[in-house]
């Protein structure tokens, strides 16, 4: 039975290289192949991800979501249950920063940061996890950050959605260990991604790169159902990469 992988932020940076890990893993598993539900808000980044997997011979299907937006995170989980009536994975990467001094951070940068981060990974994940419940299986993976346990000067707001983020990861895993239901919380220091802007060259040579990322996730996702992967740390060789 092909397995449903639903996966936020799909469109571009560590997002889109989980989803073509999955893609062409899948092909590689046999025994696991999978169907993609691709989300982000940018219709135009789902379309040309969709064909690249696609290529692969998966079955891929995308759907644009804001998750701060309730409505919408009820959309992608109507528009995903309405089709395959199952949710096998999901991949809670959608997460957006703004980096800056703390006497620079406003309130609009604060509920942004926390309505994308927190509420609305709380949201998806809330219902999912019922879904999963009911079904006696599935795999939610947090792709939080090192920021979820510690602290940067540059990223107040930032570290404090992502530790509500590792808050969940914790509350959920002890409702999760009672329903065979797999929770990994995924901890990536600096990675080259478009979150980043513009990043000198110097930089880029010591960043990790998503697929770095991705290849992890999809191998704790291979591991047999008795086992789970409950924590992933990755960092650059060199150490944390602080701006
Ligand atoms: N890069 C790093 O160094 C790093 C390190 C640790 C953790 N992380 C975490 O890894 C995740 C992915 O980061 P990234 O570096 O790949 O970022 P990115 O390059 O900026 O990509 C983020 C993805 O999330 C989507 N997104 C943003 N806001 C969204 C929303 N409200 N609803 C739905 N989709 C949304 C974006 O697409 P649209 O704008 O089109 O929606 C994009 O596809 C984030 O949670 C981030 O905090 C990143």
């Amino acid at each position: 039975m092909n397995k449903i992988i639903v996966i936020t932020g799909a469109g571009k940076g560590i997002g889109r290289a989980i989803a073509l890990e999955f893609a062409s893993r899948s092909k590689a598993q046999v025994s696991q192949p999978c169907t993609l539900v691709l989300s982000s808000r940018t219709p135009e980044d789902l379309e040309s991800l969709a064909e690249a997997c696609r290529k692969t011979g998966i079955a891929v299907e995308t759907c644009r979501a804001d998750i701060a937006n309730p409505d919408d995170v009820e959309r992608l989980i109507a528009f995903t249950m309405e089709r395959f009536g199952r949710i096998d994975c999901l991949v809670n990467n959608a997460g957006v920063g703004r980096f800056k001094p703390l006497s620079e951070l406003t309130l609009d940068d604060f509920d942004y940061m926390m309505s994308v981060n927190a509420r609305g990974t709380f949201h998806l994940s809330r219902d999912v996890y019922t879904i999963m419940e009911k079904q006696g299986s599935g795999h939610i993976f947090f792709i939080t950050s090192i920021a979820a346990e510690m602290a940067f000067t540059s990223s107040t707001v930032y570290s404090m959605s992502k530790f509500a983020q590792k808050g969940l990861v914790e509350a959920l895993r002890l409702y999760a260990r009672k329903s065979g239901i797999r929770i990994t919380n995924v901890m990536p220091g600096a990675a080259l991604t478009p979150m980043w802007g513009d990043v000198p060259s110097s930089m880029q040579e010591v960043m990790m790169r998503p697929e770095d990322i991705a290849t992890p996730v999809v191998d704790a996702w291979l591991q047999p159902a008795r086992t789970v992967v409950e924590e992933l740390v990755l960092r650059p060789t060199g150490g944390d990469i602080t701006t």
